[in-house]
């Protein structure tokens, strides 16, 4: 079992009032990690990866050996982890998990900043904010926006929002995790961000899943398809920057293409996929949505209109 290392430099404590000298340096950084699940055992090797002196703990201790076998200093107690480090990352099942492991330390914590990167929801996290903000503690909440092979891969995003000094002082620390997207003060935000991402990759997935099952009727194999799909991805991102300028301005000009016309574009989809016998419950809740906007006498507008089918 190794020690933990003395910080290089400060003490890099939170004091509420500004960055102190060693906030952008590269020095290594102590950091305690709280939860050694997929998620957060690939955090700790992160930060182990990349000189970081790292403490980790989990309520199954056996699940630290692997860490501990790379340099990680092993904590019996959450009271040990976060004694070690004035970085405290905790990535646990869910937010009730958070408080009951954090709600007994909040003295010890004064001072130092929590990185809550469990998932959960807007709600939960500004609750978290306001119960750190009340015992002196920095808050930041994540969302991980990738699965564990990713963490370490500056490709993938980790949004993060809540107090903006500890995010400017451990941004080094934490961009070995991904790369750091802060979404400002409101704590709230990377959890609200990371539903609705979550909720993105569903539809395309589910969009992409029954493409493949239709080009794969015909013997298309799910490879040549997403060969094809990945490249569409890129134009699809590219029609909805512009559809987001049109919602922001509320005007849905149909100068590219209107509902009309994607009326009639997904009858041809709906029939292939019939005619294969290839499930349309996905197109068919599509056609539904730009139905009611034709019915609103709408269906010369851009796709952007059915912003409103969703704001009820
Ligand atoms: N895996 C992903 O791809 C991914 C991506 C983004 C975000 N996340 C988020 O990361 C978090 C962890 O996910 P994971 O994939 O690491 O899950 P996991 O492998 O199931 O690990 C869950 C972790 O939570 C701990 N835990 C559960 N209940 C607890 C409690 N009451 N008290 C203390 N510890 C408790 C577990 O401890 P034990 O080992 O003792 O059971 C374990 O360390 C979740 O919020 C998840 O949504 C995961």
């Amino acid at each position: 079992m190794s020690s933990v290392l003395p910080l290089s430099a400060g003490s890099g404590r939170w004091n509420g009032e500004g960055m102190n000298a060693n906030t952008h340096t590269h020095t290594p950084t102590a950091v305690s990690v709280l939860g050694l699940g997929q998620m957060g055992a690939a955090l700790a090797a992160a930060f182990l990866a990349a000189g970081h002196p790292t403490t980790v703990w989990n309520r199954t201790p056996a699940k630290a050996e692997p860490l501990v076998d790379r340099g990680a200093a092993h904590a019996a107690t959450v009271a040990e982890a976060v004694a070690a480090s004035d970085l405290i990352v905790v990535c646990v099942l869910d937010y009730p998990a958070v408080r009951a492991l954090l709600g007994p330390e909040a003295p010890a914590l004064r001072g130092r900043t929590v990185v809550n990167l469990t998932t959960g929801s807007p709600e939960q996290a500004r609750a978290e904010a306001e119960w750190a903000a009340g015992h002196g503690i920095g808050y930041l909440d994540g969302g991980i926006m990738t699965t564990p092979p990713g963490i370490g891969d500056s490709a993938h995003m980790i949004l993060y929002a809540g107090d903006a000094e500890p995010l400017a002082r451990y941004r080094p620390v934490l961009a070995v995790l991904g790369d750091p997207v802060d979404l400002g003060r409101d704590a709230g935000l990377a959890s609200l961000y990371d539903a609705g991402l979550l909720g993105l990759m569903w539809s395309v997935f589910g969009g992409w899943l029954h493409a493949t099952a239709l080009t794969g009727a015909d013997g298309v194999t799910a490879r040549d398809f997403t060969r094809v799909a990945d490249r569409w991805l890129r134009t699809v991102a590219w029609f909805m920057g512009g559809y987001a300028e049109q919602i922001d301005q509320g005007e849905y000009p149909g100068a590219d293409a209107t509902i009309d016309v994607q009326v009639a574009a997904i009858g041809h989809l709906l029939h292939a996929g019939d005619a294969r016998g290839v499930d349309g419950r996905l197109p068919r809740l599509h056609l539904e949505l730009m139905r009611s906007a034709v019915d609103a006498g709408h269906g010369g507008d851009s796709y952007a209109r059915l912003i409103e089918a969703f704001r009820k």
